[in-house]
């Protein structure tokens, strides 16, 4: 229910398709977890992880630290064996975010390749659903069985189907997996660290490791307009997502076999009405008044903003991946390179890489064209079992 008060009391008409999956392979569902509400598309106001019905949730690993979001609750129940496995869903670095701050791996896969039926989308041209869980090969295993077709989720899921390889991808959990891998490193902007600082040092080291394994590094790749891909506003990525929150919220709603709100604008004067009450009156609804305040004359805008998102694409990870023949880029993945990915359905893995000064853990991010998942698995695996970077969290306050 997106952590939203409005939706306390609502019955969906199924299990997702993701969730109906899981359970067919004798998967126990112990229960939906927290996350930022409406994964943060309500407010930017409200911090990582809060929402109005559990509040905001800490950081296992050090408590003042941010937890990050906005799978938030998947990660910390993942992180402290809550659970054995956890899903969270992406429009932009809410599966990849909060798995580096729970040192956890997170796989981000290929659009479509997860179908999203049943879930509360922002977009279904870049939302996802994929596993969060403590190693690599658990969130290989739940990917395993939560691929695939699905009627409700057609034309994402048909397209994607292609990209499953026969066999699945256990086979890829090669300890080898690195040997031969060309991977570009994005320097700029996603290394704007002081070079004494830990997460400086680590990737030195971690370099060092993948060349150890066999890797090809190639330093200083560069994703052409990259400012305007982090750039909401430029990019048109903002412009989309608001338009599409819209039109996939109110068909989400109306779905609902009972709901106290059907669209967007009944949310909306919900949020008003109680927020006299103390849990919705700490953050506004911006983001919510600036999509509903789009209608059918912002649609030309709509597709001009999308066609440059493609063109964005085309001309940057794609374009670079060709060029310099690359099997992954990488970054470290508290920084917004989970962007480049959100934007054009790429798939991304995050696996643990270190610690802070402070103690807060963060990982590095693999990311590659659309159905790259067997080779990210390789690299991914590959360098878990070179590092073995995780352990568990220890609470400090
Ligand atoms: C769309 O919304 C604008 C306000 O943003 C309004 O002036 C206009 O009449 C609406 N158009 C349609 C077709 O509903
Ligand atoms: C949507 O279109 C209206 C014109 O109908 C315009 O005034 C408004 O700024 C547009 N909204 C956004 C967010 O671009």
């Amino acid at each position: 229910m997106a952590g939203s008060l409005a939706l306390l009391g609502s019955v969906v008409p199924r299990d997702a398709r993701v969730v109906r999956k899981l359970r067919a392979v004798g998967a126990i569902i112990l229960g939906k977890a927290s996350m930022s509400e409406w994964a943060v598309f309500r407010s930017l106001e409200a911090p990582m992880g809060w929402n109005a019905i559990g509040g905001q949730p800490k950081n296992p690993y050090v408590l003042s630290a941010n937890p990050s979001g906005s799978s938030t609750g998947s990660a910390i129940s993942a992180a402290t064996n809550l659970a054995t496995v956890t899903l969270g869903t992406e429009t932009d670095g809410s599966i990849i975010t909060p798995s580096s701050a729970n040192s956890l791996v997170g796989i981000k896969p290929t659009l479509g390749l997860t179908s999203r039926a049943g879930v509360i989308l922002i977009s279904p041209r870049q939302d996802t659903v994929g596993p969060i869980c403590r190693t690599v090969l658990d969130a290989v295993f739940v990917l395993d069985e939560i691929v695939g077709f699905d009627q409700r989720d057609k034309k994402a899921t048909i397209a994607a189907s292609k990209f499953i390889p026969a066999g699945g991808y256990k086979q890829f959990l090669k300890a080898e997996g690195l040997r031969g891998k060309r991977l570009g490193i994005l320097r700029e902007p996603f290394f704007n660290f002081s070079g004494t600082s830990v997460l400086a040092q680590t990737f030195e080291t971690h370099f060092k490791t993948l060349r150890q394994k066999g890797a090809i590094l190639v330093d200083n790749v560069e994703i052409s307009n990259i400012n305007v891909i982090l750039d909401v506003r430029e990019s048109g990525e903002g412009l989309a997502l608001l338009y599409e929150f819209k039109k996939a919220l109110n068909a989400y709603l109306s779905e609902l076999l009972v709901s106290p709100v059907r669209t967007l604008s009944d949310v909306i004067a919900f949020n008003i009405k109680h927020s006299k009450e103390e849990k919705l009156k700490e953050y506004g609804q911006d983001i919510f008044i600036l999509a509903e305040s789009l209608n059918r004359s912002n649609s030309s805008q709509v597709k001009r903003a999308i066609s440059n998102l493609k063109e964005l694409s085309r001309n940057g990870i794609e374009k670079v991946m060709r060029e310099k023949k690359l099997d992954a880029i990488l970054a470290p993945a508290n920084t917004p390179v989970y962007t480049i990915l959100a934007i054009g359905g790429y798939p991304g893995i995050t696996v643990p890489a270190g610690y802070d000064e402070e103690g807060v853990p963060f990982g590095i991010c693999f990311g590659g064209l659309r159905g790259s998942e067997p080779k990210l698995i390789e690299i991914a695996y590959s360098f878990e079992q070179a590092t073995h970077i995780r352990r568990p969290p220890t609470f400090k306050s």
